[in-house]
């Protein structure tokens, strides 16, 4: 198993591919392309933030949504993928969605297991490496109708459902994900309400649900080794790493702290990284204290690689509004941009041993001023990363072309190649996603290589300095307290108050 060592791609293994840093790009086919059957459909046709909004709020996804129009990839896929080689990558990760292969239960869309083959037959053609997510937030609707990851029996079809995609398509894809960030669907769909299922504070059963997902993980893990062509694939985990930080005025600055204590804990990386390092699932829920408790029997849980999905730290104020610290630069998202967080989640992560692929990192940038400075700092903080001893083996823009973003709609504009729903604007290469092009092009793809590429950038004084890039961030920490507010520290990011 990865977690035991030997299912990772050692230099040796015979396929070369574990020599390979893979510069990508990332998609989720539902984003950029919807598609009828599945449950993500149903719930902006039926549901909030989609339709009203109770006590008068206003909708905040803009007044197109991917079932009028997409960017649609699905059908594009020849193009985009020309574009992706154009930009420099040599791999691209993709959802496999379930809801196009088996939209009803049992019954697999032969259709749509070709156009998967035609759009892997592209990848092949322009020497990209396929990376499938099996679960990307999305599944069908008939799986949601059965209650979802809601109900433990139903781990038996997700599992079912990544053996039968290993069976169509292990024999051109070695990089599996199982899950995309088990956290953030948790709580944005038993949390917040903003995804499907469309829940607000079902704590309890939010536990449940990452629970069974990481249960899930294990299951669809041994299934998958257990097949004839298993131990030749490679099978991970994606989780979004995020920290959150508190501020606030004096008097409010303990709510702050809570609410982001419990933030850092559900939605941040403490869950997953005690379940990574352990095996040892814990739910926790304010005011009831310790409800769910799972170990994985066989301790650490299978996966033999990990991947990173790192867009920022969350600065909040204690009522929850998103702000940044000064000096830093918010992006159109509910965050600003953070390099040293970056450099911290990669090191944080080599704790579990196995290699760290960032599956997704990017920015919502409507204006493109600040996408080459995210890019630039990003792609340092992770080489920086590398030279310190990180196994970092690949870096995967979020995203291709713009694309829908979920409940906020067309509105956030992550892409390298710019996209308008009104039809005014179609794959037009940012100026700021230049510095990736760059940076791609630049970069070798040969991991020892790019190890020894990191470490001279190092020696040139290239890199950021990552003792450095705290001390400057504590300073800023240091003249907030310095204004009579107490600061209090948590695993390294430093919780404070400020006017
Ligand atoms: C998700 C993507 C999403 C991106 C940008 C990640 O959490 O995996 O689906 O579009 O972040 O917010």
């Amino acid at each position: 198993m990865g977690s035991s060592g030997d299912g990772s791609l050692a230099s040796n293994d015979g396929t070369g591919k574990g020599e390979v840093f893979h510069k990508g790009v990332a998609i989720s086919m539902w984003q950029n392309s919807g598609d009828d059957d599945s449950n993500w459909t149903n719930f902006i046709k039926s549901n909030f933030p989609f339709k009203a909004l109770p006590f008068g709020f206003k909708r905040f996804s803009g007044k197109h949504s991917v079932l009028q129009t997409c960017p649609d990839t699905w059908n594009r896929y020849e193009e985009d993928v020309e574009l992706a080689a154009k930009a420099g990558c040599n791999a691209f990760r993709l959802s496999i969605e379930w809801a196009r292969i088996e939209p009803r239960k049992g019954e697999i869309d032969m259709d749509a297991v070709a156009r998967y083959h035609a759009i892997l037959d592209s990848m092949e053609a322009a020497g990209i490496e396929p990376n499938a997510t099996l679960h990307h937030f999305t599944h069908p609707q008939w799986f949601e109708d059965l209650g979802g990851f809601e109900k433990a029996e139903n781990i038996q079809h997700f599992v079912a459902w990544s053996l039968k995609a290993i069976e169509l398509f292990g024999s051109r894809i070695t990089f599996w994900a199982t899950f995309n960030e088990p956290t953030c669907a948790m709580f944005l769909g038993w949390i917040t309400g903003m995804h499907p299922p469309g829940k607000i504070l079902a704590c309890i059963t939010a536990g449940k649900v990452v629970m069974h997902k990481l249960q899930a993980h294990c299951e669809a893990y041994e299934a998958i080794k257990r097949t004839a062509i298993g131990k030749s694939l490679q099978v991970g985990l994606v989780h979004h790493h995020i920290t959150f930080l508190a501020t606030g005025p004096r008097l409010l600055r303990g709510l702050a702290a809570y609410a982001a204590d419990w933030m850092n804990y559900w939605w941040g990386y403490e869950l997953i990284h005690q379940w990574m390092l352990t095996g040892k699932f814990t739910w926790k829920v304010p005011l009831l204290g310790q409800w769910l408790e799972w170990q994985h029997p066989g301790g650490k849980p299978p996966c033999d690689w990990f991947g990173v999905n790192y867009y920022s730290r969350s600065v909040v104020t204690w009522y929850m509004k998103p702000w940044c610290l000064p000096g830093e630069v918010m992006t159109d998202m509910y965050y600003p941009i953070y390099a040293d967080g970056l450099y911290e989640a990669l090191m944080q992560s080599n704790q579990y041993g196995i290699p760290i692929y960032i599956t997704e990192t990017g920015i919502a940038d409507k204006s493109d001023k600040n996408r080459a400075t995210m890019i630039d700092k990003y792609m340092r903080a992770m080489l920086r990363a590398i030279a310190d001893g990180a196994d970092v083996r690949g870096f995967y823009y979020w995203t291709l072309v713009d694309n829908f973003e979920w409940n906020a709609g067309y509105l956030m504009e992550f892409g390298l190649y710019a996209w308008q729903p009104d039809g005014s604007v179609d794959r037009k290469l940012k100026e700021g996603a230049k510095a990736l092009v760059r940076f791609f092009k630049a970069l070798p793809s040969n991991l020892s290589a790019l190890r020894a590429a990191a470490a001279r950038l190092v020696k040139e004084g290239e890199l950021p300095d990552h003792e450095q890039m705290h001390a400057e961030a504590e300073e800023v920490l240091h003249d907030l307290t310095a204004r009579g507010h107490k600061g209090r520290r948590r695993h390294g990011h430093a919780m404070v108050a400020a006017t």
